[in-house]
């Protein structure tokens, strides 16, 4: 593994990490304020920039690998006919890439949606829907097995 690939794949693989947490909490504190009738505050907007700052820099680390560095996908580029045969090749080249694009893009409207709302009930709301799709998205196409692709949770 050449040192360029090795340093943007541990990136993207360990940042996985603070995708979920910022995720996960976006949705634990949009469901408090709903229930306690709270502010939107402090809370929610940490955690919702831990989450578009982590789904950022994993998209930059993606679009690195996927046109200079994996060996994967730069191998599927060079022909795209033959990968979409191999269900391995496709899910990295096509499912993987494409889908987490689209989670991405949907959690970037839902942030901006949510600041154009202007009770604290509606941006909790909005909170939670929007992080809720794009989290659900990123979790059915992170290797972890749900597709049939497994890679290990953790790189040492
Ligand atoms: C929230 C979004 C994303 C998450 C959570 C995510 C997560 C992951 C994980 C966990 C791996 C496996 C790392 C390992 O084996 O240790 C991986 C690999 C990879 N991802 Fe993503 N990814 C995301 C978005 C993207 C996007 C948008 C692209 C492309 C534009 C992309 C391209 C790749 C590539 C090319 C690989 C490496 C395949 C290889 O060389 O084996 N990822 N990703």
């Amino acid at each position: 593994m050449d040192l360029f690939y090795k340093i943007f794949f541990n990136l993207h693989s360990w940042n996985r990490y603070t995708i979920l947490a910022g995720g996960v909490a976006v949705i634990f504190f949009a469901v408090q304020g709903l229930r306690n009738k709270s502010d939107y505050g402090n809370a929610g907007k940490k955690s919702m920039y831990l989450y578009l700052s982590g789904l950022h820099f994993q998209l930059v680390a993606g679009l690195v690998l996927y046109f200079f560095a994996s060996p994967v996908t730069t191998q599927a580029i060079s022909d795209f006919g033959a990968a979409m045969k191999d269900s391995t090749m496709r899910y990295w080249a096509v499912e993987h890439a494409f889908v987490n694009f689209i989670a991405i893009a949907i959690a970037q409207t839902g942030s901006i949606l949510l600041k154009r709302k202007t009770d604290d009930k509606s941006k909790h709301r909005a909170a939670l829907i929007w992080t809720s799709i794009s989290l659900a998205l990123i979790l059915l196409m992170i290797p972890m097995g749900m597709m049939g692709i497994e890679r290990p949770w953790f790189r040492f």
